[in-house]
C-alpha cells in the first residue's frame, strides 16, 4: 500500500469543514489519507479545540505586524516540514501570497459557499440573496492568484427559498459543503484527474492514463 496522502488544513474559525474532512478520513470516504497538521492564524479558532479532542496536531501562526509574504513564508515552512501533499483551506480568512501559491501550485484547495464564478469574496450567501438567484450552492476549487477563481473541482446546488435569510441559506449550503469537500479531496488524493485548461476532469479506472 502507498504511503498515506498527507493533508494540511488551514482554518481561522469554527472548523466545521475541517471536522467533516477528519470524519471522512476516519470512515474511509477519503481512503489512505491523514491530516498531518491543522494551521490556524487565529489562536481562538474553535476548530483548534476540535483538533485537540481528536488528537490532530495543530500549530497557530499569527500574522501580527508582519507582511503577508513573511506570514505565509512561515506557513510554507511548516507545511514543508510536515511533507504535505495537499493544503485545504477551510474557512481560512486570508488571501494567500503569490509565493505561497507558487510553492503549492495545484496543491491548494478552497471551499466557497456559492456557485462560482457567481459571488466570489466575502458574504457569498448575502450576495446571492441580494442578487435574487433561485439556486445557490458551494464550490471546491484549486487556489490560484485570482479571488476564488481557480479551476473548479466540484459543486453542489441548493434552492434559495422565498423566505430565506442569510442564516437559513448558510445552513442549507453548509450541509452540502460537508459532503462536497470530502468528495473533492478524495478525487484529488486518488490522483485520478486531469486539469485541461480550466477543466478538472475525473478519470475513471477505464480511462485512467498511466
Ligand atoms: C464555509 O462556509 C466555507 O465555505 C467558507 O467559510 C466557511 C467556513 O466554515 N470558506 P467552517 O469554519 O468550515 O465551519
Amino acid at each position: 500500500m502507498k504511503n498515506p496522502f498527507r493533508l494540511a488544513i488551514l482554518i481561522s474559525g469554527r472548523g466545521s469543514n475541517m471536522t467533516a474532512l477528519a470524519e471522512a478520513i476516519v470512515c474511509g470516504d477519503i481512503p489512505n489519507a491523514e491530516i498531518v497538521i491543522v494551521i490556524s492564524d487565529n489562536p481562538d479558532a474553535n476548530g483548534l479545540a476540535v483538533c485537540r479532542e481528536r488528537g490532530i496536531k495543530t500549530t497557530v501562526i499569527e500574522r501580527r505586524e508582519r507582511s503577508r509574504k513573511d506570514h505565509d513564508a512561515d506557513i510554507v515552512t511548516a507545511l514543508h516540514s510536515e511533507k504535505v501533499d495537499l493544503v485545504c483551506l477551510a474557512g481560512y480568512m486570508r488571501v494567500l501570497s503569490p509565493s505561497f501559491i507558487e510553492a503549492f501550485r495545484n496543491r491548494i484547495l478552497n471551499i466557497h459557499p456559492s456557485l462560482l464564478p457567481s459571488f466570489p469574496g466575502l458574504d457569498a450567501q448575502q450576495q446571492a440573496l441580494a442578487h435574487g438567484v433561485k439556486w445557490s450552492g458551494c464550490t471546491v476549487h484549486f487556489v490560484d492568484e485570482s479571488l476564488d477563481g481557480g479551476p473548479i473541482i466540484a459543486q453542489r446546488v441548493v434552492p434559495v427559498l422565498d423566505d430565506d435569510s442569510v442564516a437559513s441559506l448558510s445552513i442549507r449550503i453548509l450541509e452540502q459543503e460537508h459532503l462536497l469537500y470530502p468528495e473533492a479531496v478524495a478525487l484529488i488524493a486518488s490522483g485520478k484527474y486531469q486539469i485541461s485548461d480550466r477543466r478538472v476532469v475525473g478519470l475513471s479506472k477505464a480511462t485512467h492514463i498511466r
